[in-house]
């Protein structure tokens, strides 16, 4: 699977591209040669993947809120992309426990209004939702969701992506078939990876804990989640937007699960063991906590569809994950050339094909 032929000189909006996963995303589609326009309404953590890997001055750099539909239209007009990968959301459950109403708007109406913008810009050829494995109605019983399975959500941000799914849906069938934009859905596990400086994250509060000599606390330890490197689903999110390009029946319309095969789904306790063996004198302690914001505890994915549709898989193993996840958090500890290594890791990968 190749992506330079479909990406070079190609004008790319992306939305959420100051996050973790978007920061990511940019990095590789600027080493594909492609034009990006990032559109987020701030930068998220301090300190950002963003930030360290200097993505502002390669990139035309917009701040925008996508519940502004005139401000999002604007932009993605002056921009005239012929593909949009939208990622932008309010991501973290915790925090939609705090704020429901902001993660409904933020994520179903950015959505609606991604989709309303993109069919109004003659450029869009393609458009690539990503939302979540937690769009499915989990009744924790641990079995591999499909993407024909009903869509539901208990927390408000499980709910809200659920709901960006259906939004995705209707605009596909009533306004897309029939017109010159493609568009799919994307509905990845958790990712991990270096650059995620998200509060409440298994990963960023080991990276935290570590690098000042602490111990970390697991609150969930038996949270079983298809944890995959970032680059696994970005993988994917690239293969979607070239098929929606240049094969686009065999995806429009259509949502894809992007996971782990089955056997690599594990407990969040287990990759924090994995991971400390990377890592010289890190520590954990189990805390179970109960605050009331529910999670669920047994999430894994069936990939299947896009094993078979797309050809995509992912390539690397629960310890590889482990180890370039680690690799990442040490280096910055270290004071190590982030961006360096964050295209050395996106080198890698690309050649695992
Ligand atoms: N990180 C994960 O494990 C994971 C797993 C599954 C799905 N996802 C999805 O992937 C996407 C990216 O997640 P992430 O982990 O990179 O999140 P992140 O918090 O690191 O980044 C979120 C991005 O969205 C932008 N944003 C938030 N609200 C906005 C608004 N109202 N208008 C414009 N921009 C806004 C932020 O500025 C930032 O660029 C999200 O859609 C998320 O739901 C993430």
């Amino acid at each position: 699977m190749t992506f330079r032929a479909s990406y070079e000189n190609k004008k790319i909006f992306l939305t959420g591209h100051t996050g973790f996963k978007g920061s990511w995303l940019a990095e590789w589609l600027l080493s594909l040669g492609a034009k990006v326009t990032g559109f987020s309404i701030d930068i998220p953590t301090k300190p950002s993947l963003f930030e360290e890997l200097g993505l502002s001055a390669r990139l035309t750099d917009l701040r925008g809120d996508v519940r502004d539909l005139g401000a999002l239209q604007k932009a993605m007009a002056q921009a005239a992309p012929e593909v949009v990968f939208h990622l932008a959301a309010q991501p973290l459950v915790r925090e939609s426990y705090d704020d429901p109403v902001g993660t409904f708007a933020t994520n179903i109406m950015g959505t609606a209004h991604i989709l309303e913008a993109a069919r109004h810009v003659s450029s869009v050829r393609a458009v690539v939702v990503v939302t979540t494995d937690k769009v499915y109605e989990n009744a924790n019983q641990g079995l591999p969701f499909r993407e024909s399975d009903p869509l539901g959500g208990h927390d408000p941000y499980s709910a809200s992506k659920a709901g960006s799914e259906i939004v995705f849906s209707s605009y596909s069938r009533s306004f897309l078939q029939n017109s010159s934009i493609k568009a799919a859905s994307a509905r990845a596990g958790n990712v991990i990876g270096g650059g995620d400086w998200a509060k409440d994250r298994l990963v960023p509060d080991c990276a935290r804990a570590w690098g000042l000599g602490e111990t970390v606390i697991v609150r969930n330890p038996a949270s079983v989640r298809p944890w995959q490197h970032v680059l696994e689903p970005l993988s994917g999110y690239l293969r979607l937007g070239q098929l929606l390009l240049e094969k686009p029946a065999a995806v429009n319309g259509e949502a894809f699960n992007f996971g782990p095969a089955e056997d690599l789904t594990k407990s969040a306790l287990e990759l924090v063991v994995a991971m400390e063996k990377h890592w010289t004198g890190a520590r954990h302690e189990v805390r179970t906590v109960n605050d009331g914001k529910k999670e669920a505890q047994l999430l894994s994915l069936d990939p299947s569809k896009a094993r078979e549709r797309l050809g995509w898989k992912p390539r690397l193993n629960f310890s590889e994950t482990a180890a370039w996840t680690t690799e990442w958090y040490r280096s910055a500890g270290s004071k190590g050339d982030l961006a360096a290594l964050t295209r050395v890791q996106i080198a890698r990968f690309a050649e695992k094909n």
